[in-house]
């Protein structure tokens, strides 16, 4: 539909393709009300109310994906591990994350083409950030 404009072949970016916005509205919603309902992983979560954790996750998404530097204007450079740091992520906080994300992806109904690029980069990026080993 938007592919071509004035002449020169653009390629829409993920963020585009997969909805836009609401897209990522929606994933990040439905990934805070598991988050909302899980006691150990909310506990990690400093702020009482979790609308603005879900609004900075919800903008960095956008951002990653080609859409709106909103998250870079408000946040400056994501420095995603360094922000981590303060909290303990271990194998069990991963698991936690990743189970509740794995629901928010699902029910976004995306293209077995759009639903792969997205978890593979959730997974790899949840595994980057954990910063607490397991004891032996
Ligand atoms: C592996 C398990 C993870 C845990 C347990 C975890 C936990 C947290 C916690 C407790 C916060 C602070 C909440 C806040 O005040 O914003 C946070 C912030 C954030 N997390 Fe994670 N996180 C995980 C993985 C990820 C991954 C994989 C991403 C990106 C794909 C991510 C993106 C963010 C962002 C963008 C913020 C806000 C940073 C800021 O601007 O301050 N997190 N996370």
């Amino acid at each position: 539909m938007n592919e071509i404009r004035r002449g020169t072949l653009q390629t829409e970016t993920f963020y585009e393709q997969v909805g836009g916005e609401e897209t990522f509205t929606r994933l990040v919603r439905r990934f805070y009300e598991g988050v909302a309902e899980d006691p150990e992983l909310r506990a990690m979560y400093p702020e009482e109310d979790l609308g603005p954790a879900e609004e900075r996750l919800r903008l960095f998404l956008i951002q990653y994906w080609g859409g709106p530097t909103t998250y870079s204007e408000r946040r400056g450079h994501p420095r995603l591990r360094m922000r981590h740091a303060p909290f303990t992520v271990d194998r069990a906080a991963h698991d936690a994350w990743l189970r509740h994300m794995r629901a928010a992806v699902d029910d976004l109904g995306l293209s077995e083409e759009h639903e792969h690029t997205l978890w593979s980069y959730l997974t790899y990026a949840a595994a980057s950030m954990v910063n607490t080993a397991d004891p032996e």
